[in-house]
């Protein structure tokens, strides 16, 4: 079995990864190409999102005792972003190159930052204080629909 560390952090990189290809597509304004990415990018993004406020937080708030430290944070982050998805999704509707390249820059910039913050501190910590109930919710994680 993974880590945390290992198992969310690999997420990032596949989220990542399809971020930048969506973003390559519209620079070439690829629409076809751009919508589904930018689709396949939003449904990776939602499940990793759901993993962690479905799972990881509750099970790391109920264990630390602290439900207004950093899983707070993380989730008005992840609100944040979720609206600059929101809007990425009409720009790429309507086909704007400019609005969707600006939003993307903001959510790069954003996500990045949050990335970092979760996988430098929050992941470890989680790795740390979940101890034999690891494997279990990465098993629970893996079982969200995407
Ligand atoms: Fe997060
Ligand atoms: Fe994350």
């Amino acid at each position: 079995m993974s880590t945390i560390v290992d198992f969310l952090g690999s997420d990032h990189r596949a989220c990542d990864d399809l971020f930048a290809s969506a973003e390559v597509a519209v620079a070439q304004k690829n629409w076809d190409s751009a919508r589904s990415l930018f689709e396949r990018f939003q449904t990776a993004m939602a499940h990793h999102l759901a993993m962690e406020e479905e799972v990881l937080f509750p099970a790391f708030e109920a264990r630390t005792g602290m439900s207004s430290g950093p899983t707070q944070v993380m989730r008005m982050e992840h609100e944040q972003m979720r609206g600059l998805l929101q809007e990425m999704a009409s720009a790429v509707t309507s086909a704007d190159e400019n609005r969707y390249l600006g939003l993307s820059e903001t959510l790069n910039m954003l996500m990045q930052q949050h990335n970092l913050k979760e996988e430098n501190m929050l992941y470890p910590m989680s790795d740390q204080v979940l101890g034999g109930e690891r494997d279990g919710l990465i098993r629970s994680m893996e079982a969200i629909a995407p």
